[in-house]
């Protein structure tokens, strides 16, 4: 099969840089061959850029992602919008017959995601086409040992994770920077919806679905916007284990802990340094049987040094393997509804003031979201921006 052509839609904060990561051409097999965004402003930005790089071939320009997907010269999407048309563009992608990789969230609320995966399903089976999401932090290869030790049951009887993710730093300026951002008409959701969407699907992907959620969430509490900026979520699972989660982008300096602890073994990564300690016996068994003559407990702590993955780029060469040598997929698009609904259940659970069951009910939060788009503001008069915000990928290192 030939080389896949690659079409981005949106060269915002984030689009950019994916064509910039593009232009290198460090993905094996895929070649960026079009770029959309309403604004002509990025498409200078974009040409000019292209110029600069030596490429011997020019880019295809669009203002108007329907023209991008009709185009023969565009087999897969990377599509890098604001979240609410993650799934619109998504599906109508699927439709002309286009591969479809998203920026993660996958979509803002679980109804419009649970279309989209449906179109995807289709797709596949009718058209052969993939379905890839950016969740960028995957391929990290400490998250991927972490996965490894508790998957394997090495850690016995599971009894807590705790993720503290506070380092999502944001100032007013960036919160300014685009009408759309954390507004609910433009945005949907704050920090749990722009920036933990990669904390919030490594939770599950490393330790799975919790079965229930209590969680406090704070609109505006440290900048002036309508969404949540500080989260507090407290999980319940099926073995009995218990999860928190705490996230926020108004505290400086942030904390970046995870923290999962079994009867048998404790895992702490923080500030990029993973440390996995043993027990010498398992907890629960000890914890019955010790007496004076029982000697203590004893652990011993390794600290596993892994180095760290290719992002973004190991993402977009993974779905290319995919979609040319059937190499399984690392981030399937339809995996970003688990990390959307642990979001919609915090914030839901927050709105009703009571616990929330998973799956969620869809129709409600739903329902309440349409509530507050109502009153929401897109801000209007703004200068939008793109920022450099590729120091702020956060991923893992301190
Ligand atoms: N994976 C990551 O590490 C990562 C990091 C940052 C952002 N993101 C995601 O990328 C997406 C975009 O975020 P951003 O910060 O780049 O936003 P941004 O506002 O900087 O960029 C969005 C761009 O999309 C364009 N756009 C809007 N509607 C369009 C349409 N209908 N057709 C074509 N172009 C359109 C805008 O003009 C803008 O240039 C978000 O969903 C965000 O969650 C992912």
């Amino acid at each position: 099969m030939e080389d896949l052509r690659l079409g981005i839609i949106g060269i915002g904060n984030m689009g950019s840089l994916h064509v910039i990561m593009m232009s290198e051409e460090k993905v094996k097999r895929c070649h960026l061959t079009a770029v959309c965004d309403i604004k002509q402003s990025r498409l200078d930005w974009a040409k000019e850029f292209w110029a600069g790089t030596g490429h011997d071939y020019d880019l295809e320009y669009y203002t108007d992602y329907k023209d991008m997907l009709a185009s023969k010269n565009v087999d897969l999407i990377l599509i890098s919008v604001p979240h609410y048309l993650h799934p619109v563009i998504g599906i109508e992608g699927f439709r002309a017959g286009k591969h479809v990789l998203s920026e993660k969230p996958v979509g803002v609320y679980t109804k419009k995601v649970e279309e989209f995966m449906a179109e995807a399903k289709k797709a596949r089976e009718e058209k052969g086409l993939a379905f890839g999401l950016m969740l960028n932090m995957r391929p990290e290869p400490n998250y991927q040992k972490i996965r490894e030790i508790v998957q394997s049951g090495e850690l016995g009887q599971r009894k807590r994770v705790n993720w503290i993710i506070t380092n999502w730093y944001r100032t007013q300026d960036y919160y300014n920077s685009g009408g759309w951002r954390a507004t609910y008409a433009g945005e949907g959701g704050g920090v749990l919806l722009n920036q933990c969407p990669h904390q919030l699907d490594l939770w599950q992907w490393i330790y799975g679905m919790p079965k229930r959620i209590r969680a406090f969430t704070y609109n505006g509490k440290y900048h002036d916007i309508e969404v949540e900026d500080d989260v507090t979520a407290y999980a319940e699972y099926e073995d009995g284990s218990t999860g928190v989660f705490v996230t926020t982008t108004g505290e400086f300096p942030g904390t970046n802990r995870l923290e999962i602890s079994g009867s048998k073994g404790k895992i702490l990564y923080e500030n990029g340094k993973l440390l996995y300690t043993k027990l010498n016996m398992d907890e629960r068994e000890y914890c019955f049987k010790a007496n004076d003559d029982f000697p203590p407990l004893e652990t011993t702590t390794e600290e596993i040094e892994l180095g760290y993955g290719k992002g973004h780029r190991a993402i977009v060469q993974n779905l290319t393997d995919h979609i040319l040598d059937g190499t399984p997929l690392l981030a399937p698009g339809e995996d970003g509804i688990n990390s959307l609904s642990i979001a919609n259940a915090m914030v839901l659970s927050s709105w009703t003031d009571d616990w929330v069951d998973l799956p969620i009910d869809a129709d409600k939060y739903w329902a309440m979201l349409q509530e507050r788009i109502k009153t929401s503001k897109v801000k209007e008069n703004v200068t939008e921006r793109v920022k450099d915000m590729s120091g702020t990928f956060n991923m893992g290192k301190k």
